[in-house]
């Protein structure tokens, strides 16, 4: 599958990476970046296969697992230890993780001697279906999350399904929130597949096959008619909206997928308001199968709508949505009042 026309994204069991990469860009010096857990599981495997296919491995560096590691800090640590290998300018960075390693790894290669190659090879399942494709790429700082970054487009996504084997089954819910936002808001082949939410949890290969595949197309396509989220691209932010609002009001201790999922509840619930079709069942019944929750505990209405009013993407005065006009219908930039926005997002609270 080709994203746009740009660049390869494979899916698959048991890729052959260093050949993938040799077809996608020239072999030559590389380097490896991964976390503290990917990195012990799947670095050796993923070096010899690079190796056999011509490629000089200068370097691996590893970061810890978690969020953590997309800091200034840890950013700047990278970049030293590529000059200290020696990586040039025609060199290639492999993105060997999840989001956090994608982003991390993205903003490097966008960087480092002002722009190397990058090669995604995603680890979870939100990194396959959603991080990995699109170009943004990020660190937070202690301000706010997402806050530095750089477009970037990668030269090869290679998504290798086998590493999801060892994938935490919560980590696999949280890509399936993705997955259930983009199939409400592709409809088609991609909303039927929905129905093997409950196999793909259950680390079936097949359904995570079609729903990876399918997930990943439909995102490339939104991502290649708007690469630089001028327009249409915003769709992908639906349930985000309130959802970041009660990740930040949770400060961060609420999952992103759980918090999403909880989010599009409300943005359905707002959907129903103000288009008169009722998905929200829907919605909670799919969110259900991806092992998700629908409700959020122990929050203020009043602090997620203050978290809401501060997120980058808001403008002017009031609160700006993606809502659904039915499934496979999205409408972005649909203005809803403060109360209204207030009365979705009590409706997905429960008390502590
Ligand atoms: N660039 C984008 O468009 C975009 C989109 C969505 C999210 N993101 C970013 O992605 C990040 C979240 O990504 P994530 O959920 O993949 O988190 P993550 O990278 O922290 O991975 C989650 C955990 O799973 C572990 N892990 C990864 N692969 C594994 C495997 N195969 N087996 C066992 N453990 C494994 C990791 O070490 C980590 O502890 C956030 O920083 C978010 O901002 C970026």
């Amino acid at each position: 599958m080709r994203a746009g026309e740009a660049y390869p994204v494979e899916v698959g069991c048991g890729l052959d990476v260093g050949a993938l990469a040799a077809a996608a860009l020239e072999v030559g010096d590389c380097a490896l970046l991964t976390d503290s857990t990917v990195g012990p599981l799947y670095a050796g495997r993923v070096r010899r296969s690079l190796r056999a296919a011509g490629w000089r491995v200068l370097e691996t560096v590893e970061v810890p697992a978690g969020e953590g590691s997309k800091s200034l800090a840890v950013y700047g640590e990278v970049l030293r230890r590529l000059a200290r290998a020696g990586l040039m300018r025609d060199g290639a960075l492999f993105a060997l993780g999840g989001g956090v390693v994608g982003d991390l790894g993205g903003f490097v290669a966008a960087s480092y001697m002002r722009g190397i190659s990058l090669v995604m090879l995603p680890t979870t399942l939100l990194a396959m279906v959603d991080s990995s494709v699109g170009g943004k790429t990020g660190l937070d700082l202690p301000e706010g999350k997402n806050l530095v970054g750089a477009f970037l487009q990668p030269r090869l996504v290679a998504a290798d399904l086998g590493f999801l084997e060892s994938l935490p089954r919560r980590e696999l819910s949280m890509g399936l929130a993705e997955v259930v936002k983009m199939g409400l808001l592709a409809g088609g082949r991609l909303f039927g597949a929905l129905q093997r939410l409950a196999e793909a949890l259950a680390g079936d290969a097949g359904a995570l096959e079609e729903l990876v595949l399918l997930s990943v197309s439909f995102k490339a396509g939104v991502v290649a008619e708007d690469e630089r989220e001028r327009g249409r691209r915003a769709i992908l932010n639906y349930g985000h909206t309130v959802g970041h609002g009660l990740e930040a009001a949770s400060g961060y201790g609420l999952a992103h997928g759980e918090a999403v999922a909880a989010g599009m509840v409300a943005e359905a619930l707002l959907s129903r308001r103000v288009f008169g079709t009722d998905l929200v069942g829907l919605h909670e019944r799919l969110l259900r199968e991806a092992g998700l929750p629908v409700r959020v505990r122990g929050l203020e209405a009043a602090e997620v709508l203050g978290a809401m009013r501060r997120d980058k993407k808001r403008r002017g005065g009031e609160h700006r949505f993606v809502l659904l006009r039915e499934v496979g219908r999205p409408v972005w930039g649909v203005e809803v009042g403060e109360e209204e926005a207030l009365s979705a997002v009590e409706a997905v609270l429960e008390a502590a």
